[in-house]
């Protein structure tokens, strides 16, 4: 492949590296995007401190070999997230194998990176155990290779604080990386990413409302996947907790017949949510652009390598809010410095600069009260929050919209365990999700308020409008345009949309159905579970047709452990359970821990799923050793599945008549790297 490099090739980042005058080149392993964000972050900074350009690169769309071409003045950065259990984002799966083959070693007896200077960040979750592998692994490999880091390694936890972990890290990596590429800081200027131009003339059925992409707007045939989502119709919702006003857990069925989505048991599907009416109307209001709100505008990159424009143009300002830039998420505290300069006042230009470098006041009232963009000048500018945003009470900032979307990252879409089987459901979708509300924590700038999560609650207000109920939650209301969406995209006569796309997940059942499955679910962690067990049902239907009554004689244990809180409340598809159980002549068992209904433990604490699989030990120990059973865990990452583990630990350590510190520990190790022993879980 390397015969084709030269100026021609796209995939030869070195050329393009030179016909651009760049010198750095920042690779990114991204899959939800944050890493990517931090990449631009980072050849931003390079420009704005040392006017130096980079190339930000999606190492699957360049060829990665030839790395050690890299002319000597430049520099090569690494910004990689750690998914999953330890693997590489999707796209950057090559990129990690170039690295652990030998193509850099030694030829000549020479490491061929010698001198090669380069930067990791690493974005990683300290909820799981491989933290940030992927971006250990790249320095390690750099380093063996003959490279030179500048700096430290930037290590990043998405559990708690990416952003401090960021900017605490950043000043001496760029110090370092000054000194070692011979450069000052003040070269460069402030340079905008993107440029924002109002526009006269256009034909209303090329302007993008809500579109996805280029397709969805034109409507031709094509793949549906994350760059081109599809707009499913929902088939049926219904509410799944009994008795509970101020919770709500949502079922939803999309229809994908006709889409030529599939989709396997385990898999995930993305869903693209739009903001609430209130946010976009808050951040129009404080920007000054609500009377002008549907102007068409167009957006184009000024330096397309670093950035590409991030959502479909033209569009207008109002859906870039609502449908293309992610407005709700508490706002970074960086930004706020940047945008201090627009200040309409010198009182809230103050504000705004004390909120930017006083972290302690940052974290107190922004962090806590999660405040958003729109929401913090409003603050700084001495507005009521409480109050509907309008223009009379919202000051306006006179902040260039190229800057709002060269600091607001993408709307991302939302993954959710898909909880229905192929097999039973061949063209339907089927979701399970808990909405997401909680109190924030008041300061003395702020008083408490209600956050709804974004993804859950568009689901929860999707629900309402397609069954045509009032929503309970007056704040969380996402009204009739968000859903509706752009000229009816979302909705057709009675029908209610939402885009979605499927992600493969490896989250399977064993082909053979001898093997015992043993499944840890708790609350919406039972989702995947709903779906093995369908799985299962439509195979034993057709294994029982086909050889008679004794078919599933010889099947597998298939248990599932499940908890919730009490089995009149939040016991999801509770219904649905008995049925399979019946199908499944047997072969299935359900273990129910009830936290806050009786029994209780002795000491009056409550029973959860980890009580039940001790309780049951014998049966786990005896289908893992003897039945070489598939064990699997989904849910809360943080003291669920960490609790699940050790207890597991500790039915093997004795199992192997050991301790579970280590013979259990031990055999849990082995468990995961067999694939035998695995997670679906979320923090
Ligand atoms: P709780 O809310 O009564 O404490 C689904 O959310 C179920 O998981 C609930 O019954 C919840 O109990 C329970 N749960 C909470 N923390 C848990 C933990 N660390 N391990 C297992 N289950 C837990």
């Amino acid at each position: 492949t390397k015969a084709a490099n030269g100026s021609g090739n796209p995939r030869d980042f070195i050329t393009k590296m030179k016909e651009g005058k760049k010198r750095i080149v920042i690779f990114y392993g991204s899959q939800t995007g944050t890493a990517e964000e931090y990449a631009i972050r980072l050849a931003k900074e390079a420009k704005s401190k040392f006017g130096l350009a980079s190339l930000v690169c999606d190492p699957e769309e360049y060829d990665f070999e030839n790395l050690d071409q890299l002319p000597e003045d430049c520099a090569v950065f690494f910004v990689m997230a750690t998914y999953g259990e330890g693997e590489p984002t999707d796209n950057a799966v090559q990129l990690m194998q170039n690295l652990q083959d030998d193509s850099f070693e030694f030829s000549n007896g020479e490491h061929k990176l010698d001198g090669v200077k380069y930067v990791v960040f690493s974005l990683g979750n300290k909820t799981y155990e491989h933290y940030n592998l992927i971006g250990r692994q790249v320095d390690q490999v750099m380093t063996k290779m003959g490279g030179i880091r500048m700096g430290e390694r930037g290590e990043g936890d998405d559990d708690k604080s990416m952003e401090e972990d960021y900017l605490e890290w950043k000043d001496a990596m760029w110090d370092a990386f000054a000194a070692a590429m011979g450069v000052e800081e003040g070269q460069g200027g402030d340079s905008a990413d993107f440029a924002v131009s109002e526009l006269a003339e256009h034909a209303p059925e090329k302007v993008y409302l809500g579109e996805l992409s280029a397709r969805a707007l034109t409507k031709t045939k094509g793949i549906h996947d994350a760059k081109n989502p599809y707009p499913a119709p929902i088939a049926a919702t219904r509410e799944l907790f009994q008795s509970t006003e101020d919770r709500n857990c949502v079922h939803i069925e999309l229809n994908t017949e006709g889409s030529g989505i599939t989709y396997q048991h385990g898999d995930h599907v993305g869903v693209w949510p739009s903001n609430p009416d209130v946010e976009v109307d808050r951040l129009l209001c404080a920007l000054g652009l609500f009377d002008k709100k549907d102007q068409v505008i167009g957006i184009e990159s000024l330096d397309p390598a670093l950035a590409k424009v991030p959502f479909p143009v033209p569009t207008t300002y109002a859906t870039v809010l609502r449908h293309y830039i992610d407005i709700s998420a508490v706002v970074g505290r960086q930004i706020l410095g940047s945008l201090s300069k627009f200040a309409p006042s010198p009182e809230a230009e103050e504000a705004l600069k004390t909120l930017n470098s006083d972290k302690e006041e940052y974290h107190v009232v922004i962090g806590n009260g999660c405040l958003k963009l729109g929401e913090v000048l409003q603050l700084a500018a001495g507005n009521d929050l409480v109050a509907p945003p309008t223009p009379e009470n919202t000051t306006a900032w006179p902040i260039p919209f190229d800057i709002i979307v060269s600091a607001i990252p993408r709307l991302q879409p939302r993954y959710y365990s898909i909880s229905s089987s192929p097999k039973l459901h061949p063209t339907s979708i089927h979701v399970t999700a808990v909405v997401l509300k909680y109190q924030s924590v008041a300061s003395s700038r702020v008083p408490p308020k209600w956050v709804f999560g974004v993804g859950s609650n568009f689901l929860l207000n999707l629900k309402y409008a397609a069954s045509g109920e009032q929503p309970l939650l007056a704040s969380a209301v996402v009204p009739s345009y968000a859903i509706e969406g752009p000229r009816g995209a979302y909705k057709s006569e009675t029908i209610y949309k939402s885009p979605i796309h499927v992600r493969r997940s490896t989250f399977r059942l064993p082909t053979n159905p001898k093997s015992p499955v043993v499944m840890i679910g708790p609350g919406t962690g039972v989702a995947p579970f709903r779906g093995f067990v369908q799985e299962r049902v439509a195979l034993a239907r057709r294994s029982l047709e086909k050889n008679g009554p004794d078919a599933l004689a010889d099947w597998g244990r298939i248990s599932l452990f499940y908890g919730c809180r009490k089995s009149t409340e939040d016991f999801l598809y509770k219904e649905e359970w008995p049925q399979y159980t019946e199908e499944l002549k047997g072969k299935f068992s359900m273990h129910c821990a009830f936290s806050r209904e009786p029994p209780y433990k002795p000491d009056g604490s409550k029973i959860y799923v980890q009580d039940l699989l001790w309780d049951d030990r014998e049966h786990i120990a005896d289908a893992i050793v003897n039945g070489k059973g598939y064990v699997y865990i989904c849910g809360d990452a943080k003291s669920m599945s960490k609790a699940v583990e050790e207890v597991l630990a500790r039915i093997l350590g004795e199992a192997k008549g050991g301790s579970a510190a280590v013979e259990g520990a031990a055999e849990v190790k082995l468990l995961k790297e067999r694939s035998r022993l695995m997670l679906d879980v979320w923090s």
